[in-house]
């Protein structure tokens, strides 16, 4: 190749390894523009030079490439993860943490995301739930009878710290704490004629053995709907047109069976046909045509009593669904442990500008 060709590679490979020292985001490297100039360059050249010039800017590329994979496979110092803003991008350590360009947003959160939009379209607040609460919402307000066995269905993380009457604090194991301050929060619709109606997406917590169905930590989106004359077919409307916005499906079929929670009365268990087979059984569905979804039901009258709300005139439905079992089957996502592995390789494959 001609000395001149060569010299104009050898430049190139000197003023990107010079950068590459000096930027974040080193993959991003691999786009310099004069990197694409030599490919640029190659259809101009005398077709004696062409293919060897051409191999000279492919080693260059391979050479810039493997730098940044080694880069990136560099272990990283640990970081405090819990340490207040600042404290970990001290100028000293900046260069330690991943380039914020890496990053994307995590598979749960642009799907909460989603739920949460679709509901809003329908009508439904929005309403965080709490990861600290106290014994009176997780229980007492849902008609859980003081040591009542249903509680034990509730296993979850106690605090140290006392609530004001004395009982440990808890990390909750449902989403249907919110439901008492929901109601309370809302209930000057119903004088105004307007219902209540909100979803609550939130995290939870399990003392659950792990295993690749089971985390501890986990997602529900609560809804909650209280108006003067509600039924179970409203109820299950909602439910199957979220679910046919969600899937993107024109029709879906849903059944109900016969369940048991405190909070509600009738208590029912709600699944839907397989949208991925139709009805037809495949390995999604365990070959039975149908995905059990959610616990729901209508609100039981001691619930809307506990947050002074007429039962007597007032009625509503409530339904508590489990997110990361949606996700997985939605993503095809085989153990739910990964949601929270920190895994990197597993996180990038939802980043949607991402071809690695
Ligand atoms: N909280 C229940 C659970 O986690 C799910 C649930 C069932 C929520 C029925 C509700 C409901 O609001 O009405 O098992």
């Amino acid at each position: 190749m001609k000395e001149k060709l060569e010299k104009e590679v050898s430049s190139v490979r000197e003023t990107l390894t010079k950068k590459l020292s000096e930027i974040q985001d080193k993959r991003s490297i691999l786009r310099a523009p004069e990197l694409r100039a030599l490919y640029d360059r190659i259809s101009d050249l005398e077709p004696q030079d062409k293919a060897a010039f051409g191999q000279a800017v492919n080693a260059l590329k391979n050479e810039l490439t493997s730098l940044v994979n080694s880069d990136e496979q560099e272990t990283l110092e640990p970081i405090d993860v819990t340490a207040p803003f600042g404290v970990n991008v001290k100028e000293a350590n900046r260069h330690k943490l991943l380039s914020p360009s890496l990053g994307s947003i995590h598979p749960i959160s642009s799907e909460l995301k989603l739920i949460s939009e679709i509901f809003l379209s329908m009508g439904f607040n929005v309403v965080e739930s709490r990861e600290i609460d106290d014994d009176f919402h997780m229980f007492s307000s849902l008609n859980f009878p003081e040591g009542h066995p249903a509680r034990d269905d509730y296993d979850t993380f106690m605090l140290d710290q006392k609530d004001d009457a004395g009982r440990p604090l808890i990390a909750p194991a449902h989403t249907s704490t919110m439901q008492n301050r929901i109601l309370h929060q809302y209930s000057n619709n119903l004088e105004k004629g307007m219902p209540i109606a909100a979803v609550i997406p939130g995290r939870v917590f399990r003392n659950e053995d792990l295993d690749a169905r089971h985390e501890h930590t986990f997602y529900q989106v609560e809804g909650i709907y209280v108006s003067e004359s509600v039924s179970i077919g409203n109820l299950i409307a909602t439910l199957k047109t979220f679910l046919m916005s969600y899937f993107g499906k024109d029709s879906l079929e849903v059944k109900t069976q016969p369940f048991y929670f405190p909070f509600t009365e009738p208590s029912l268990e709600f699944s839907m046909s397989c949208p991925f087979c139709d009805n037809k059984g495949c390995r999604i569905c365990s070959y039975s045509g149908w995905i059990e979804l959610l616990g729901c039901g209508v609100i039981h009258p001691n619930v809307l009593k506990a947050a002074n709300i007429d039962s007597a005139r007032y009625s509503g439905y409530a339904w508590g669904m489990g997110v990361d079992r949606l996700i997985m089957m939605k993503k095809g996502v085989e153990d739910v442990r990964l949601f929270h592995s920190g895994r990197l390789e597993f996180l990038r494959q939802f980043s949607p500008g991402d071809s690695k």
